[in-house]
């Protein structure tokens, strides 16, 4: 929530700003200010209401004088609407200091109150200007931006990353971070400072983690990282793994449509170098056995769509890791009294790495003796420097709001890791060798699904534009992808959707169906379980006995739900476990579609951020 870009060095900074939040867009997008400290030695700044594309035009229509010290903001409103005076930078100072932030400033009342009764005025409803002005009463007293930027966030209670810059100060801007995310870009006389990398990767891939509670000053030509008290640490490097080309549409219609296409290659990345024989190893769990050894149970926790890859992490882990597990919603586990100790191991699941609620689960869990273990998309994030251990899905930059390609990727690992634990634990039986064979077929199976259905599913969608709620049916595995067919549908189209598991229908939500409700049904393999199947199979009858219209995702070949469907969408074969990989391709491409003849934006649905990084 909120993306963050901050450049010093002697390239004019206005484009490097403005191209850093286009790729940062995706943590909110309500609106978006710029600040330079001009050639002359003066602060300039324009901030807008409404998306980046509202304040480049702004910035055509009457240029404002550029220089080579900046910073950038796009917002994702917590305190005050999305208006042009709450959007940041936040000035103070005369106007010669200017203050972004991302987070939520907990104790931002009282400092108001301080503040106001020094006789301080405030323009916007924002926590924000608050920081701004207690920075500039402490640069008043200190003309030290650092020391005075110190005395700051030690004041600040709740979630921040603060970056500031003063124009008795040019070439320094100063930044700080608690339980919100800041990266260093590292350039050639150049450096920058980012929410995440995609805010300089195509100016620089060598980049520095920064800790908790720690605060950077970059120049041109240095870093500092000190704690909150000024004393010196370490800030971890690290290469960014891809280039600037992977965060771009390069052609596509959406982000979206684009990371839909990337599945199998996000599988297949995602898989690479954890296949040993017929036995899967992931080196980044080497010597960490005792994670795994001795536990009585495992929780795995996490939000949103990534709570549902972990409900198919539920079934691999217990399956081949004989262990009991249960799946927590982050912002709900912490929030009562969890019996948890050394005996149990946490497994976080988060794409960005820093959200909100999964980071204070993690943290949780961890201080009440748990070990932790987090499967995540981005190299520096927070979420896995708060874990023992963790497990990168490498699914690339995903950039659309709604999450696709990490969702494959995190269901790819979760598979990879109860196969790792399987292993750990002598729990396998014969049958694994066969899945760790199958698992090496399945980007190959995902392109597939992509080649056939991609046209179908968009021309059922098209026929469906006027559809007011649509409802999505699964058990066993293909329970969680009915919850994520129906949040990938409401999310981007606006239309009502509810999943279900196919069981809970006769308890009560039998009653939503009537006449042309349309009912999209995940049916599992019946060479799997005949049972399951053939219950599945009886809830497409009691549904379309009530007048349904019944869309089935049936395997090739499976002929028992042809006299009950309307519309028939086919996966290739695939063991129980896997077969959510495939499942759930034809839901995204119904929800892009759907959105898409609504002439919605996909990539940036409304109210939404990728990164929800407040609680
Ligand atoms: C929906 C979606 C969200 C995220 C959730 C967790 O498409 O993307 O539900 O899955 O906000 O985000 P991460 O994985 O970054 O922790």
């Amino acid at each position: 929530m909120c993306g963050i870009v901050g450049y010093v060095g002697p390239r004019p900074s206005q484009d490097i700003l403005l191209a850093g939040l286009a790729r940062l867009e995706y943590r909110g997008y309500d609106s978006a200010g710029i600040a330079v400290i001009d050639e002359a030695g003066s602060l300039d700044m324009r901030k807008k209401a409404g998306k980046l594309a509202v304040l480049r035009d702004s910035l055509t229509d009457a240029a404002m004088p550029d220089g080579s010290t900046g910073i950038g903001h796009t917002r994702w409103a917590t305190h005050g609407g999305p208006t042009d005076v709450n959007a940041h930078p936040h000035l103070a100072d005369d106007d010669k200091l200017a203050v972004i932030h991302n987070g939520i400033i907990e104790n931002f009342a009282a400092l108001r109150d301080e503040l106001t009764a020094e006789g301080v005025t405030f323009l916007s409803e924002t926590d924000t200007e608050v920081a701004a002005a207690l920075l500039g009463r402490e640069y008043r007293a200190s003309e030290d931006l650092q020391t005075a930027f110190r005395n700051v966030v030690n004041r600040l209670e709740g979630a921040f990353t603060l970056l500031a810059m003063h124009e008795d100060h040019p070439g320094l801007v100063v930044g700080a971070r608690r339980n919100s995310p800041l990266v260093i870009g590292l350039g050639e006389g150049e450096n920058f400072l980012g929410s995440d990398v995609a805010a300089f990767v195509e100016h620089t891939r060598s980049a520095l983690a920064i800790g908790q509670d720690q605060i950077v000053a970059i120049t041109p030509a240095q870093v500092t990282v000190t704690d909150f008290d000024g004393n010196p640490v370490e800030a971890q490097p690290f290469e960014v793994s891809w280039d600037a080309a992977a965060a771009e549409k390069g052609g596509w219609s959406s982000f979206m449509a684009k990371e839909v296409a990337e599945q199998p290659e996000a599988v297949a990345n995602t898989i690479r170098g954890r296949v040993q024989g017929d036995q899967v190893v992931i080196p980044e769990l080497d010597g960490l056995d005792d994670l795994f050894t001795g536990i009585r149970r495992v929780i795995i926790t996490a939000c949103g769509t990534a709570s549902y890859a972990a409900l198919v992490g539920k079934y691999a882990i217990e399956q081949w890791a004989r262990v009991p597990v249960d799946v927590e919603l982050a912002h709900e586990f912490r929030y009562r009294d969890p019996v948890i100790g050394d005996d149990t191991l946490v497994v976080s699941i988060s794409q960005s790495g820093e959200t909100m609620d999964t980071l204070m689960a993690v943290k949780y869990a961890r201080e009440r003796g748990a070990r932790t273990l987090s499967v995540c998309n981005t190299q520096g994030a927070t979420i896995p420097r708060e874990s023992d251990a963790v497990v990168y899905t490498h699914a690339g930059p995903e950039v659309a709001v709604a999450s696709t390609k990490a969702f494959s990727a995190q269901i790819t690992a979760l598979l990879l890791l109860g196969l790792h634990m399987g292993r750990v634990r002598g729990s396998l039986d014969a049958s694994a060798a066969d899945v760790v064979a199958e698992l090496q077929e399945l980007p190959e199976k995902v392109a597939q699904v992509l080649a056939d259905e991609t046209e179908h599913v968009s021309q059922l969608a098209g026929w469906m534009a006027d559809t007011r709620s649509v409802l999505f049916l699964g058990r066993h595995v293909g329970y969680p992808i009915a919850l994520e067919g129906a949040l990938k549908l409401k999310e981007i189209s606006y239309i009502h959707a509810e999943g279900f598991a196919a069981g809970e229908l006769k308890h009560g939500p039998i009653a939503l169906i009537e006449p042309g409700q349309p009912v999209f049904v995940i049916v599992p393999s019946p060479r799997h379980s005949a049972l399951i199947h053939s219950k599945v199979v009886s809830n497409i009858q009691e549904i379309r006995a009530r007048g349904a219209r019944v869309i089935v995702v049936a395997e090739e070949g499976d002929a028992a739900v042809l006299p009950y469907a309307d519309e028939v969408i086919r996966i290739p074969l695939a063991s129980p476990l896997l077969e959510p990989l495939l499942a759930v391709v034809p839901l995204q491409i119904f929800a892009m579609a759907l959105a898409t003849a609504k002439g919605l934006d996909v990539d940036q649905p409304r109210n939404l951020a990728k990164s929800v990084t407040v609680e």
